[in-house]
């Protein structure tokens, strides 16, 4: 499979690396555009790939044109990319940008819109999907074994679903640290040295979610198993629904829904 990556920022750089070190492809099957010398100087050297300043010098016999600028450069990238040839598939990891104006811009029928997360860098990213009608089956198995380097991944046959993940998985690691931000703060406040606040926050999390998802329970059930009547956890877990921290990250998730539909 021949990919070409137009932008070569954060995002190109976790998918360059998961595809090689899974050997999903070799770094002679990888083109790269950035403007950026010292981007193509990094990636050149570290992955072996072929970089260039131009993305027209490198979209011509590619299987899947990978499109990994940011939104507020894509009109810049696509007129510079020009036309796609017929059966390449245009995969786009733009937050906020529809199938719709990407098929419009490119004149192009077969495309994917992907809506990976922060912790796709180390393959442990939460990835949702979908496709034009023009995709057909190769094409969506081609971007199925593309985006599972980055972690899990979940194709959807409603675009409203990638930006309803958007505002969910899309943003949702930011919302993690800050509550995890939250408890060491709160920790440090009773009288916690930080790094102990740090070590303990951040393994209660990883652990308790590691637990979540082998025990396969919903998580009240969970929660249920830890309140011991008239304990500690009853007493915290009622001054955080005083605060209605529920509602709070329910209004949070809608709000950023609603952000990403207006974009
Ligand atoms: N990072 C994440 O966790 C994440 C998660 C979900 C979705 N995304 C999406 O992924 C996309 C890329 O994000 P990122 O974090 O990887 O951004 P990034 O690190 O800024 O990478 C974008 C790269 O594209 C280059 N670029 C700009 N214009 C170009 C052009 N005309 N042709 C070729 N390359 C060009 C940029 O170069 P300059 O810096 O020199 O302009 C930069 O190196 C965004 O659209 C974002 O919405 C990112």
């Amino acid at each position: 499979m021949k990919l070409t990556f137009v932008g070569g920022g954060t995002m190109a750089e976790a998918l360059i690396r998961r595809l090689l070190a899974g050997e999903v492809v070799s770094p002679g099957q990888v083109r790269v555009a950035d403007p950026a010398e010292g981007r193509r100087e990094l990636l050149e050297r570290q992955y072996g790939v072929d970089t260039y300043p131009e993305p027209s010098d490198c979209i011509g016999g590619a299987d899947v044109v990978v499109l990994a600028v940011k939104p507020q450069d894509l009109e810049k990238a696509a007129s510079q990319m020009g036309k796609l040839e017929e059966g390449q598939l245009l995969l786009s990891i733009l937050a906020g940008v529809k199938l719709e104006r990407l098929a419009t811009r490119f004149e192009h029928g077969i495309i994917v819109r992907a809506m990976p997360n922060m912790p796709a860098q180390i393959g442990q990213g939460m990835t949702v999907w979908t496709a034009t009608s023009g995709a057909g089956e190769p094409h969506i198995e081609r971007a199925r074994t593309i985006l599972s380097a980055l972690g899990e991944e979940l194709y959807v046959p409603d675009e409203k679903y990638v930006d309803m993940a958007t505002a969910l998985s899309g943003s949702g690691p930011a919302y993690v640290f800050l509550f995890v931000e939250a408890l060491i703060d709160g920790a440090v406040r009773i009288g916690m040295p930080r790094s102990m606040a740090e070590e303990l926050a951040v393994q209660t999390v990883l652990g308790s979610m590691g637990y979540l998802r082998e025990a396969g329970k919903h998580p009240a059930e969970l929660r249920n198993l830890v309140t011991s009547p008239g304990g500690t956890t009853a007493t915290a877990l009622h001054e955080l629904e005083k605060g209605s921290l529920r509602t709070l990250i329910a209004e949070a998730v809608a709000a950023a829904y609603t952000r990403t539909k207006g974009l």
